[in-house]
């Protein structure tokens, strides 16, 4: 594994863009949604940094591969988000990578008549979009490699790592 960004380097990144949402937002209450399971360390760490009135909600979206090796169809459950009818919601997401787990959850969101829905992610890997969007907050930018750490995984594995880390070809056969 080599390291992408460091324990230091991702909280001054988180810190920077959490004032550009403090400044954004000012006094208004704002509504965070957390994309399940990637988005939880960010998530930590960013409301202890927000001061406005803030209410914490949490959905799930994973992907489903079936047999074959396409893409496989986004699942998603909002059985625990809290209601945000006419309130300001902020999605929260680990990495935007082709865009279509945030886009889909932002479909489904406005389902719910919510006020405004923006969108921010810690990582944003470049060359890779496929949708028409682009979050409104984004923490950085890295080259197209696959990372693990602050939350994200690898087979369900490496969340924990305090730092940011690009798998290289022999760890991805993880035992
Ligand atoms: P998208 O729908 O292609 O934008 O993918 C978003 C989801 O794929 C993220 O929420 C992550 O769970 C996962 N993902 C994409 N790239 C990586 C990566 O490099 N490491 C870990 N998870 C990733
Ligand atoms: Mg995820």
């Amino acid at each position: 594994m080599q390291i992408l960004l460091t324990e230091d380097e991702l909280r001054e990144g988180v810190h920077r863009m959490t004032s550009e949402i403090a400044e954004h937002y000012g006094n208004r209450p704002l509504t965070i949604v957390g994309i399940l399971t990637g988005s939880v360390v960010l998530m930590a760490d960013m409301i202890r940094l927000l001061e406005m009135p803030l209410r914490v909600g949490v959905l799930q979206a994973r992907s489903y591969h079936g047999p074959t090796t396409t893409r496989g169809s986004l699942i998603i459950n909002d059985d625990l988000m809290p209601d945000i009818e006419g309130r300001e919601v902020l999605l929260l997401d680990d990495i935007f990578d082709t865009g279509h787990t945030l886009k889909e959850v932002e479909t489904r969101i406005r389902r719910f008549h919510p006020a405004d829905v923006r969108s921010s992610v810690l990582l944003y890997k470049e060359g890779r979009q496929e949708v028409k969007m682009i979050p409104d907050f984004i923490g950085f930018k890295i080259p197209n490699e696959f990372v693990v750490g602050y939350g994200l995984d690898y087979e369900d594995a490496y969340r924990n790592l305090p730092y940011l880390a690009a798998l290289e070809e022999e760890d991805l056969k993880l035992e």
